[in-house]
């Protein structure tokens, strides 16, 4: 039995000036993950306070408030087989410079605060997120046609 899950990734604002979005996109595609839904938004402070509501006592708080604000993002709805950890896991970690190479941010980062991209840390973490980010009508069920040849 598949142990399908959700989710939420943010090609963040560096990455989409960067016009990187595109790639992110298809690292996710070519591995066979699917996508549910997608847009291009600019988060508001309220919503950037929401998401990393976790770090409001950090010392980088307001600058990843600032910055996450700064201009568009896209955001996703991936969906996969214990897909919360492999997109963690192809995104690399926090600070790019300890990503490894093969990695999202391994690949595209330099610096800790302009990591290109965001993914939920946890079930509880992608429930939440995914609920900020998207209105249930905007998530679709749809099967892809290629499943069969990713999931056995
Ligand atoms: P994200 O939430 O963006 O997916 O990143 P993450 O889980 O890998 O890292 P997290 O600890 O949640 O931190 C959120 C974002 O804050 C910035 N950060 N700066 N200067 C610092 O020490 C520091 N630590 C974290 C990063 O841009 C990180 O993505
Ligand atoms: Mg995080």
């Amino acid at each position: 039995m598949l142990q399908m899950e959700r989710t939420l990734v943010l090609v963040k604002p560096d990455g989409v000036q960067r016009q990187l979005t595109g790639r992110v996109i298809g690292v996710f595609e070519r591995r066979g993950l699917k996508i549910v839904g997608l847009k291009l938004i600019r988060i508001t402070p309220d919503l950037a306070g929401r998401h990393y509501a976790e770090h409001r006592d950090k010392p980088f708080f307001q600058g990843l408030v600032d910055f996450i604000t700064s201009g568009p993002v896209v955001a996703m709805v991936i969906e996969g087989k214990n897909c919360i950890a492999v997109v963690r896991e192809m995104m690399g970690a926090t600070d790019p410079q300890k990503a490894a190479s093969a990695t999202i941010r391994g690949r595209y980062g330099i610096d800790i605060g302009r990591n290109v991209v965001h993914s939920s840390d946890s079930l509880e973490s992608s429930n939440r997120e995914i609920a900020l980010f998207f209105k249930q009508e905007e998530l679709l069920d749809y099967t892809l046609d290629i499943q069969k040849w990713v999931y056995e």
